[in-house]
């Protein structure tokens, strides 16, 4: 195939090579979205040391020394870094937004570049409103990988500036998850050394409302269903 300028003039092959890297740089295409935020751009500095600041998105019901590992972790790594609980109208969780969020704050008070927020929505809207380049994200063992995967590569689909960052928190908390946490407290067994101690008393707290409830309705001889309505009856 023979190159040639608009006037006829042939190219040469140096020249051939110049086109076809003008043309493909300069024309749109839809995989190339123009749209690149510049506080998501990795290589743009602020001052003279570039300052990253992330957020590390969960549901935190309850947070776990699992968590707080991966916290502190983050926060070594990390300018500012941000745990954002997300506000999941469709859950039915242990502890209230605003319970989760005290105890967050008081696990990470020593924490100087710790801050603890809520969000609601999608991860990548909140990053970009708080002008965060990266998501942090907990790997514990192979089986979250996929899930994790997953996640990371929609939230790129959704907002390709925007990095996930895995990390592994210590061997120790690698079986740990906060659902385990709710089970065994529900089931009476100990949950010391996988939760901070003002999170284990919290734990306690609601489980044993909750134990003496359920008992006070059966001893009515009701279901825990109509004493949950005959409650909320009485509220209103
Ligand atoms: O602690 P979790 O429950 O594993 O955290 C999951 C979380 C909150 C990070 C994820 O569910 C999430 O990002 N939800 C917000 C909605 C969203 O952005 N969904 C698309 C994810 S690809």
């Amino acid at each position: 195939m023979v190159n040639r300028w608009r006037d006829g003039r042939r190219l040469l092959g140096g020249d051939a090579r110049l086109s076809i890297t003008y043309i493909t740089l300069r024309l749109p295409s839809p995989l190339t979205p123009a749209y690149n935020p510049p506080f998501l751009d990795l290589s743009s500095t602020e001052g003279p040391v570039k300052r990253i600041k992330a957020i590390y998105p969960g549901s935190f019901d309850p947070p776990t020394n699992g968590h707080l590992d991966l916290i502190e972790r983050g926060s070594k790594i990390f300018d500012e870094l941000v745990v954002a609980i997300l506000r999941n109208p469709e859950k039915d969780p242990l502890f209230s937004v605003a319970d989760r969020r005290k105890m967050l704050e008081a696990m990470t008070s020593g924490l100087d570049n710790v801050s603890v927020d809520t969000f609601d929505g999608l991860t990548v809207d909140y990053a970009l409103r708080v002008e965060a380049r990266a998501i942090l994200r907990g790997i514990r063992a192979i089986s979250d990988y996929e899930y994790e995967l997953q996640m990371a590569l929609m939230n790129r689909k959704l907002q390709p500036g925007l990095e996930t960052v895995f990390m592994m928190p210590a061997e120790k908390y690698s079986y740990l998850s906060s659902r385990l946490v709710r089970e065994v407290a529900q089931l009476g067994g100990s949950i010391e050394c996988l939760v901070p101690d003002l999170v284990e008393q919290k734990v306690r707290e609601k489980i044993d409302v909750a134990h003496k409830f359920t008992n006070r309705e059966q001893s009515a001889g009701k279901t825990p269903s109509e004493g949950k309505s005959k409650s909320r009856k009485k509220k209103l």
